[in-house]
């Protein structure tokens, strides 16, 4: 069920911060929740008020990726889907996003990180790309910009394998700035989001532009042939069986397929 908080959306000293707040269900994300954040994510580019997004979940799960249950009974991965949606605008940002992650990443969870300018996390940290387990593929560009970022065998690795790996890790990945504390990770995100709001904005949205330049054409394209496949994969039988696993709490049967 979707609710009102699930995401959190505030603003202070020119941060925009988003943050993840479904803590029943680890945050895993509804329709609703892409929505909410796809369009702060409009707003905050829109808006000369606001300078950065900083991005984050709850102490103990940034998300569980997700919600698996709208997978299997309201699978939407259309152009206007509000998943799709919040991916376009976290790609096309033209703000500096920062993230602050603890605990759990899931899927879209770690993928959306791949978007962001600067992630900090917490040594407790745990990532994951769980999409060939789910029956699934990869998403959110992760095909072009995990091998780019972590070369070919670490990205084939952690997405086919998918299983579940360390902040350290996810450093060692490029996936992460820096490491700190449990206690410290959000005020160190906090600090690094508030020394970009004081930068001269035009300069850092143009730099952000130019780093960015030498992938647009080829993040379109990705992402339209992940959207293609995973809407695909989504109705198809191997999905079915590994949500209806999940939900079920035992291990997923492929010997059939
Ligand atoms: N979709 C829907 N519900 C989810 C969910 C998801 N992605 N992730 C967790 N939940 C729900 C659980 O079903 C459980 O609900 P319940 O209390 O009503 O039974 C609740 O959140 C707590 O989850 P639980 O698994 O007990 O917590 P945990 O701390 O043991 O593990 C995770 C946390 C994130 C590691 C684990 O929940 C998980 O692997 N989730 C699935 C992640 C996933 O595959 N995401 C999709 C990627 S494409």
């Amino acid at each position: 069920m979707a609710n009102a908080n699930d995401v959190l959306i505030s603003q202070q000293n020119r941060v925009m911060s988003i943050a993840w707040n479904r803590p029943e269900k680890k945050n895993a994300l509804t329709q609703q929740m892409y929505a909410d954040a796809a369009a702060a994510l409009r707003q905050a580019d829109a808006d000369a008020a606001v300078r950065v997004v900083f991005l984050t979940g709850r102490a103990d799960c940034f998300t569980a990726g997700n919600d698996l249950a709208d997978f299997l009974h309201h699978p939407a991965t259309g152009a206007d889907s509000p998943v799709v949606q919040f991916l376009m605008a976290i790609a096309q940002c033209r703000k500096p996003i920062v993230a602050a992650v603890n605990g759990a990443a899931v899927g879209v969870g770690t993928t959306m990180l791949l978007h962001c300018d600067l992630v900090v996390a917490a040594a407790s940290a745990r990532f994951s790309l769980p999409f060939a387990k789910l029956g699934l593929c990869p998403e959110g560009a992760s095909s072009y910009l995990l091998p780019q970022l972590a070369g070919y065998q670490r990205a084939a690795e952690l997405l086919l394998l998918g299983d579940a790996f360390d902040a350290q890790t996810a450093r060692e990945c490029g996936l992460v700035n820096r490491i700190a504390g449990a206690d410290d990770y959000q005020t160190l995100g906090r600090e690094l989001a508030e020394r970009l709001a004081l930068l001269p904005p035009d300069s850092v949205r143009t730099t952000k532009a130019l780093l960015k330049r030498g992938q647009q054409g080829v993040l379109t394209d990705t992402l339209q042939a992940e959207f293609d496949q995973f809407g695909r994969m989504l109705q198809g039988p191997e999905a079915k069986e590994a949500m209806q696993a999940f939900m079920e709490r035992r291990p997923a049967d492929f010997s059939q397929f």
